[in-house]
């Protein structure tokens, strides 16, 4: 079920039957010469539209801008520093607290945004704290390539050349999700180099086409279809764990 293209008297109805909500999350930035801009949002969204097409999961509009500071060297990218990104997650999540959403599930696609979100939910938990409350709602994050089965797949997909960023497995979940979108391009080095991540300009520097560690050559939609299966998989059953939780009284 997608929020978007429901009402809110559907919205009403599923949250008799279930209190979670799950939020593709990502970013919108460059992922080297063949990876498309939108990657790190499309990822999760790809996976969780097709989750909900087999389980009762209801899924909220992607929030595709993420801490990307350092990928600004490259166009089209478009990103939120730490404190604007930490405001947005905690506004979407008191949003939906208010509807009576008690389990707020972010799926995200961008390792850039992790440290981030889980400080967004230090925040949210910090304000029940201080006003002497029960948190009203629990929030969970979990990276795709963390679902069960995929980061073992992916491995054995892409023994050498996976790298950390314009990845031959994301690109491979685009390809399938997007086909008429599919880019090619002659890699040099054919694995990129890997280092450390800081500002834009010595991003660009150490990596000029935007890749770290990765040949994204590898990348079919074929994998792509293995990958989104193993994750919509594991999804369900993360989400069906997470909600099944039962907060101590
Ligand atoms: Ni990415």
């Amino acid at each position: 079920m997608l929020l978007h293209l429901s009402t809110w008297q559907e919205i009403d109805d599923y949250l008799k039957r279930s209190k979670t909500v799950v939020i593709p999350i990502g970013s919108n930035e460059q992922h080297g010469p063949t990876g498309l801009l939108g990657t790190d949002w499309l990822c999760p969204e790809i996976i969780a539209h097709e989750a909900q097409r087999s389980a009762d999961i209801l899924v909220a509009p992607t929030f595709n801008i993420g801490m990307a500071q350092h990928h600004l060297g490259f166009a089209g990218t478009i990103a939120l520093r730490p404190s604007t990104f930490m405001a947005c997650i905690g506004d979407w999540c008191r949003s939906l607290g208010l509807a009576g959403f008690e389990k707020i599930y972010f799926l995200n696609g961008h390792g850039g945004n992790v440290a981030t979100i889980d400080a967004a939910f230090s925040e949210l938990y910090a304000e029940a704290t201080y006003a002497q409350r029960n948190r009203g709602f629990a929030c969970k994050q979990k990276n795709w390539w963390e679902l069960k089965g995929v980061f073992g797949l992916a491995q054995r997909q892409f023994p050498t050349g996976h790298g950390s960023h314009a990845t031959p497995s994301e690109i491979a979940v685009t390809q399938w999700g997007y086909p008429d979108s599919i880019k090619s391009a002659n890699y040099a080095p054919q694995i990129a180099p890997t280092g450390p991540i800081r500002e834009a300009l010595d991003f660009r520097a150490r990596y000029p086409d935007g890749r770290m560690g990765s040949d994204p050559g590898q990348a079919t939609p074929e994998k792509g279809a293995e990958l989104v299966a193993a994750a919509v998989a594991g999804l369900i059953d993360d989400v069906a764990a997470f909600s099944a939780e039962v907060a101590p009284a």
